[in-house]
């Protein structure tokens, strides 16, 4: 897989306590990586991380902490950087929004210094969101080239990150300056609303409709004709990889903003999603009840993924049914069984790559 390049090499992964960053430390892990993950201890109880207590190198720090991150990227002389940390929940942005600029915003900030100061990283890949983009509530997908904005506080400090990004690879990693003046690759990545077993954040529709089915009781959904980019949480993981993987060969033209989606027919509802995931499993249970005074959330949000297809052949696996149909059955069988599907379901999503012929698998 991805040509074989992160057997052995040292790999540092942030916010690897997370939902998403769990997943990519267990997938890394079986590649052969040599992991360092950087991130709190995690935030929900279960999580995903406790869960698979992966056996990989830990230092449980706080991004905004200059000097511990960089004493650490200095220490571990990582090839290259995966940065996934964040406080990544709009909502709680509205009640914590200038703890999600620092940490989003001035925690890039200090990964990339890190970047700057050691010269063994070849790559990084800043992770930031489908919501960087200015929501102007239409249905034309966002490309990669369209203006970056954001609403809430969160979606704005993915904005901002995404700029942060940029300017870091304007100023200090120019590709035109590649193999002359440094030696590093710097791109962003845009997910879209990731789902997948795992996941315990509050305030987001799987964690808290399976919560609820768990426990017995009805959840209400907030914002049903809500229209999200959808997509298993192994989906962007493998955009990451892939995008890594470039990155690590020296493709230039890797090294700028990507969006990881899935295809336009899986941007669906909320409640459309919600209904899928109540025919996957028949505690999930839901009403639909606008609180009276709600805070904004986008209502349309799409991704055109077509510059990965076309310049990294970056495309899917599983669609909006088979990603609902492997979240449900994940969360049923730890509530059911206590048991992890999470080695199971990345066996089955490179089992269908490989079907797929996907390049990044051959
Ligand atoms: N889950 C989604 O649907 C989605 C969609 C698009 C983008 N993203 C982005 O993907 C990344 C991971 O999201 P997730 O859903 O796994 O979130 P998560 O909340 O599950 O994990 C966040 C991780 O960041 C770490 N973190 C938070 N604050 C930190 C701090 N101050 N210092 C050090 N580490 C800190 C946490 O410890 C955790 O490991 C985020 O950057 C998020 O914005 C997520």
């Amino acid at each position: 897989m991805f040509n074989n390049v992160y057997a052995g090499r040292r790999v540092l992964i942030t916010g690897h306590t997370g939902f998403k960053g769990s997943w990519l430390a267990c997938w890394m892990q079986k590649l052969g990586a040599d992991l360092l993950g950087y991130a709190l201890n995690p935030s929900t109880s279960p999580s995903h991380f406790d869960l698979l207590k992966p056996p990989i190198k830990s230092v449980f720090g706080d991004i905004r902490d200059t000097e511990m991150l960089i004493r650490t990227v200095k220490e571990f002389r990582p090839e290259i950087v995966f940065h996934l940390a964040a406080q990544p929940l709009v909502r709680q942005s509205y009640q914590i929004p200038a703890e999600t600029f620092a940490v989003n915003v001035m925690g890039t900030v200090n990964v990339l210094e890190a970047c700057r100061q050691c010269s063994d990283i070849r790559a990084a890949v800043m992770v930031t969101s489908d919501k960087c983009y200015e929501n102007r509530e239409r249905h034309d997908p966002y490309r990669e080239t369209d203006p970056l904005g954001g609403f809430d506080p969160y979606s704005a400090s993915k904005g901002c990150a995404e700029l942060v990004t940029a300017s870091y690879r304007n100023s200090f990693f120019p590709a035109s300056k590649y193999n002359f003046d440094h030696q590093m690759l710097l791109a962003s990545a845009r997910a879209g609303n990731v789902i997948g077993g795992g996941d315990w954040a509050t305030d987001r529709l799987v964690p808290d409709l399976m919560r609820a089915a768990a426990s017995g009781t009805t959840e209400k959904i907030r914002n049903p004709l809500a229209i999200r980019p959808w997509q298993h949480v192994l989906e962007p993981l493998s955009g990451y990889l892939l995008l890594g993987e470039k990155l690590l060969e020296g493709y230039i033209r890797a090294a700028s903003a990507w969006n990881f989606g899935p295809q336009s027919a899986d941007h669906v509802t909320v409640e459309e999603t919600a209904t899928a995931l109540a025919q996957n499993w028949n505690a999930v249970k839901f009403t639909v009840e606008p609180p009276p005074s709600a805070l904004h959330e986008a209502g349309i949000l799409k991704l055109d993924c077509s510059k990965a297809a076309e310049q990294l052949n970056w495309h899917g696996v599983w669609n909006h049914q088979k990603a609902i149909e492997k979240t449900s059955a994940w969360y049923r069988r730890y509530y059911e069984n206590g048991l992890l599907n999470t080695d199971d379901d990345l066996e089955a999503y490179l089992h269908d790559a490989n079907r797929s012929n996907l390049d990044w698998i051959r």
